[in-house]
């Protein structure tokens, strides 16, 4: 049996409850429920959701919003049942420290991937998220990466030896060096978060060019879908800019190769607060916030993971 969390507002929408009785039942401790951050749920057993893959989100420009969007579509994703790894492939570590994992050792981080061909054994967080961390250390890793080239693929032969997972997301660093390819490499596609600026959109051109190559290389070994790409998500979107929606109308050009996500708006208060309390961004933002890490979710789920589903069973 799994569970989930579920906003009361949605469970009492279903169940017929008053919300307001839910809530008091809630923090009475009268029904099963959790507190993460500033929001209560409710906790649902369910039977095992449908979904599953590893994805790595990735772009070389730096900010674009990766370590944001594994965060927070880890979250979401663990939420509604589904067991989830995140693994931090960047040596400047915020996953980590955003997810409030501190001390770590070189041992736990992908190096010893790298001395064993094994996933180390992973950390388990309160909100029952999975976590390979990082630390500086890792950025020993690129030197070793490029002596044995092979190695390149490791992740993505240990990551397939482990059948405990839903989904992996793995969070990329900004680089197109030999980490960013064993990250790129290990996964079903890449999640390419866009900054909604021109800096954005000329960065979708380099990780095109990347992504072709990660795919012509894995389709020596494996079978893989048409564009290793599958998912864009635009970020840090202000609609009150004309220049954000200029972005937003040239990025549409790109759906032929991708989906395109709901853009995710601009919030540097809400954003701050997560990194600041180690929280994911719909445990500390507004309704709004919320609402749109929801949305994501979903899109996510319908678009880009029954792909992977699909993909799984062609013969
Ligand atoms: N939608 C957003 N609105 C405001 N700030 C954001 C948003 N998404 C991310 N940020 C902030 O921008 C910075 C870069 O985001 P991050 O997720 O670290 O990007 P990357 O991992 O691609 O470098 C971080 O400080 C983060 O808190
Ligand atoms: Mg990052």
């Amino acid at each position: 049996m799994r569970s989930r969390l579920v906003p009361p507002s949605e469970y009492a929408a279903r169940t017929g409850i008053p919300e307001s009785t839910l809530r008091r039942q809630l923090s009475k401790g009268l029904i099963p429920g959790r507190k993460q951050g500033n929001y209560w749920y409710v906790l649902e057993e369910i039977q095992t959701p449908e979904g599953s893959g590893i994805f790595t989100a990735f772009t070389h420009a730096g900010g674009a919003g990766k370590t944001s969007l594994v965060r927070d579509l880890g979250t979401a994703l663990a939420y509604r049942g589904f067991r989830v790894l995140l693994i931090d492939a960047d040596p400047q570590a915020n996953l980590t420290s955003w997810l409030g994992a501190r001390e770590v050792k070189p041992e736990e981080t992908l190096l010893f991937l790298l001395e064993t061909g094994q996933l180390p054994p992973t950390r388990i967080l309160e909100n029952g998220l999975h976590l390979v961390p990082s630390s500086l250390d890792l950025a020993r890793i690129e030197v070793r990466l490029m002596q044995k080239p092979l190695s390149t693929l490791l992740l993505r032969t240990a990551l397939r030896k482990e059948p405990e997972f839903d989904f992996v997301l793995i969070d990329s660093l900004p680089s197109l060096g030999h980490l960013a390819a064993l990250a790129a490499m290990a996964s079903d596609g890449l999640i390419v978060p866009v900054e909604t600026s021109i800096k954005g959109l000329e960065a979708v051109v380099g990780v095109l060019e990347a992504a072709a190559e990660y795919r012509d290389s894995l389709s020596q070994i494996d079978t893989v879908p048409e564009s290793f790409v599958r998912f864009f998500v635009p970020t840090k979107y202000d609609q009150r800019t004309g220049g954000d929606n200029r972005v937003l109308d040239r990025l549409a050009a790109f759906q032929s190769i991708a989906p395109i996500a709901s853009p995710l708006t601009y919030r540097p208060g809400p954003h701050r607060k997560a990194t600041e309390s180690a929280l994911a961004l719909q445990n500390v933002g507004d309704k709004e916030a919320r609402e749109e890490i929801e949305r994501l979710t979903q899109e996510f789920l319908s678009a880009v993971a029954s792909e992977a589903l699909k993909a799984e069973v062609r013969p």
